[in-house]
């Protein structure tokens, strides 16, 4: 486990490298990134190369046992590049091109682009290959960012067309995918096909299915567009990890295809938060876990106060060691903080890192000093320890695009839904693995499907399969209403599922914001409300679980569950308060066995790590005051070292790492 930090050497005097490779081995930090921006400094003017203070720079760094991630510095292409070739430069959707002047100003499909930054990781890695402080390369830096996946320029035109047709084959057969009847679209010839450019409404007013292909093509394109990358770096040096630093829950890029093509993923982890639940972190960790099902890194790591031309709080004291050990607990292999010293230049002048701009080691030095120490001292103990989960939440990007595209409900958010889910398992002490709708369910003992819009006739078999076969499938309200070309389904909702789930939706309302439907709960008698959407479900051989208890709706279906062959499939036709959730989670878990740490309070966050058949947890207290925790049994608590059981406070902002003495069973699935 190694802990580091975002450097920037080429926006500081030389004379102070060799302070700041002391001051960061003191702090206990042994991995830097490097040069992700630097292609100006590296390449001042075309083939003009200069590695030589980089060369320098890394010196000083491997002479205080620090090892380098570099990164190819593709995110911030020079001046020279734009002007030799401004068809670089990416168009926005009226055409324009954007300029130069910030950084991530490049087309994904421009084939200069694509020979110049081949060109540089190439030079690059031919020149690092054999620096023994090398360890791995970052591509690029956060795709994606700053609204970038999505270019309208000539060349993506030509581009989505060749896409199209090695998808479709014919214009013919794509029109028949897209629905072009519709408004007299239906296309004769490949190049009659627009990118989705200004129009007479906005973008969303387009074809759907053209906008999710589109969109599709993006996400493809990015992911080309690093592969090229990949297969440079692989060549040249074999030794080396390869990895992206991701953007969370950020979704314009299939991230579950980017990181296919990667060792492990790294993300950028600015939480802004204290004193508040979280999950939502929690959450874009565990989706870093599952685009790559595997353990990750943390690349930047929020270490100061935020922002850009205006900035936001500083973490209090301790908050920063908190996120470090919340990000170890959900699989981070590798924390490292973003950034070094504040810039004094630039648009992140604001930005804070570890230091402040004079320099000089402060207040969250010292706290990140204090969290090396403790690392060192104490990681083997977890190191490449990774969670086993018996909960998954299925999540799709292409689902998440047809409801970028068409929301049906203003309140309606892909991600706040799945949150919704994710957030009531968590505070039950569940873990949860966020997998695709391809992932392998036969592990899972609870499947939860959230807003499962685009339903194709393979992903219903295998719901099918996975249920009939003893598994638990939770749905929710819109599922099955589309193909997987964005064509709404013939069938009665929820389409292909609705043998599966045992009902029929025989009307939907998509309710106004303020409007919440109150909803009984049979079995407890509990009142609840609904929101967002009440779908009416006509139950077939589903049971019924909940019903609307107010006009117009009063006693019609609200939820229901359906046993079907061994398993059993749940449908909730409307958005429920969390209370629902909990106990339905509840009392799922506890029929079907579901492991939970039922001792920690709601508003700590635990994670456990697998160690060697040892079970290692992490609790992280994200509020300022202490929390009770009412351990279950006698426990080490590893970083200081004593036994602890009962009842026992976490501190306001405080961490406990807690492991068993004796072996026990990893939970089955
Ligand atoms: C990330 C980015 C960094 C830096 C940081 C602060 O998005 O990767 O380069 O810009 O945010 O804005
Ligand atoms: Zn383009």
């Amino acid at each position: 486990m190694w802990l580091g930090v975002d450097y920037y050497p080429e926006q500081w005097p030389e004379e102070r490298w060799p302070v700041d490779a002391k001051l960061m081995k003191e702090a206990g930090l042994t991995i830097v990134r490097l040069a992700e921006f630097a292609w100006s400094h590296i390449e001042p003017e075309e083939g003009r190369f200069d590695f030589s203070w980089l060369d320098r720079a890394i010196d000083i760094l491997r002479g205080h046992d620090i090892r380098v991630v570099l990164g190819t510095p593709t995110a911030a292409p020079p001046a020279w590049l734009i002007k030799r070739h401004p068809e670089v430069l990416p168009h926005d959707y009226t055409r324009t091109p954007k300029s130069f002047g910030i950084r991530r100003h490049y087309c994904f499909n421009s084939e200069a682009y694509h020979d110049h930054a081949k060109a540089i990781a190439g030079e690059m890695a031919r020149h690092y290959c054999a620096n023994p402080a090398i360890v791995g390369w970052q591509i690029d830096n956060e795709f994606g960012c700053h609204d970038t996946t999505r270019c309208y320029c000539e060349n993506c035109a030509r581009a989505f067309r060749r896409w199209l047709r090695a998808k479709y084959g014919s214009v013919t057969d794509l029109n028949a995918a897209w629905g072009t009847a519709f408004w007299s679209q239906e296309f004769t010839e490949w190049d009659q096909i627009p990118l989705p450019w200004k129009s007479v409404e906005a973008q969303a007013a387009y074809n759907p299915s053209l906008l999710l292909d589109y969109y599709r093509f993006a996400s493809d394109s990015v992911v080309a567009f690093q592969e090229m990358q990949v297969d440079v770096l692989r060549d040249l040096c074999p030794r080396h990890f390869i990895t992206h630093n991701l953007m969370g829950t950020f979704d314009q890029i299939d991230y579950f295809d980017l990181a296919a093509d990667l060792d492990f993923v790294s993300w950028d982890n600015y939480p802004n938060y204290w004193d508040s639940s979280p999950h939502p972190t929690g959450m874009s960790h565990d989706l870093m876990w599952g685009v790559r099902a595997c353990n990750f890194w943390v690349m930047e790591q929020q270490s100061g106060a935020i922002g850009w031309n205006t900035f936001g709080r500083s973490p209090p004291p301790g908050v920063i060691r908190m996120w470090t050990y919340q990000a170890i607990g959900h699989g981070a292999e590798t924390v490292v903080y973003f950034r070094w010293r504040t810039a004094r230049a630039g648009t992140e002048q604001f930005w804070h890192g570890i230091l402040d701009h004079h320099g000089s080691p402060g207040r969250r030095y010292d706290e990140v000093a204090r969290t090396g120490a403790e690392l060192h001292k104490h990681a083997h103990e977890w190191s490449r320890g990774c969670h086993v989960n018996q909960v998954a939440i299925m999540v799709s990007y292409p689902i998440a695009w047809s409801l970028q595209i068409q929301p049906q409900n203003t309140g309606l958010s892909y991600w706040r839904e799945v949150h919704r889910m994710y957030e009531a398992l968590r505070k039950l002490g569940i873990g949860v693995d966020l997998i695709p709708t391809g992932g392998n369910l036969s592990g899972y003992k609870l499947v939860i499907a959230p807003l499962l819009v685009l339903v194709d006739v393979p992903l219903a078999r295998r719901l099918e399969d996975y249920v009939t076969g003893g598994g638990r499938l939770v749905c929710t309200f819109r599922t099955g209403l589309k193909d997987e070309n964005n064509i709404v389904t013939d069938q009665p909702l929820p389409g292909r599922l609705a043998g599966l789930l045992g009902i029929r939706v025989a009307e939907y309302d998509s309710l106004p914001p303020s409007a919440a439907m109150a909803v009984k709960v049979l079995a407890s008698g509990a009142e609840v409300k609904g929101r967002i959407w009440a779908d009416i479900i006509e139950p077939d051989s589903a049971e019924v679980l909940a019903v609307y208890t107010e006009a117009p709706w009063a006693g019609r279906a609200a939820a229901t569950a359906n046993r079907a062959g061994n398993g059993t499939a749940w449908y909730i036709g409307t958005a429920l308060d969390q209370d629902f959730y909990a106990d339905l989670f509840r009392r799922i878990a506890g029929q079907a066995g579901i492991r939970r740490l039922a001792w920690v309070p709601e508003g700590v966050d635990a994670s456990t790590r697998w160690v060697n058949g040892k079970q290692v947890i992490f609790l992280v207290n994200p509020y300022g005051h202490a929390q009770r925790l009412d351990l279950d049994r006698q426990y080490h608590s590893i970083l200081d070292g004593k036994a602890v059981s009962g009842r026992v406070d976490l501190p306001g902002y405080g961490v406990m790492v807690l492991k068993t003495e004796e072996k026990a069973e990893k939970p089955g699935r």
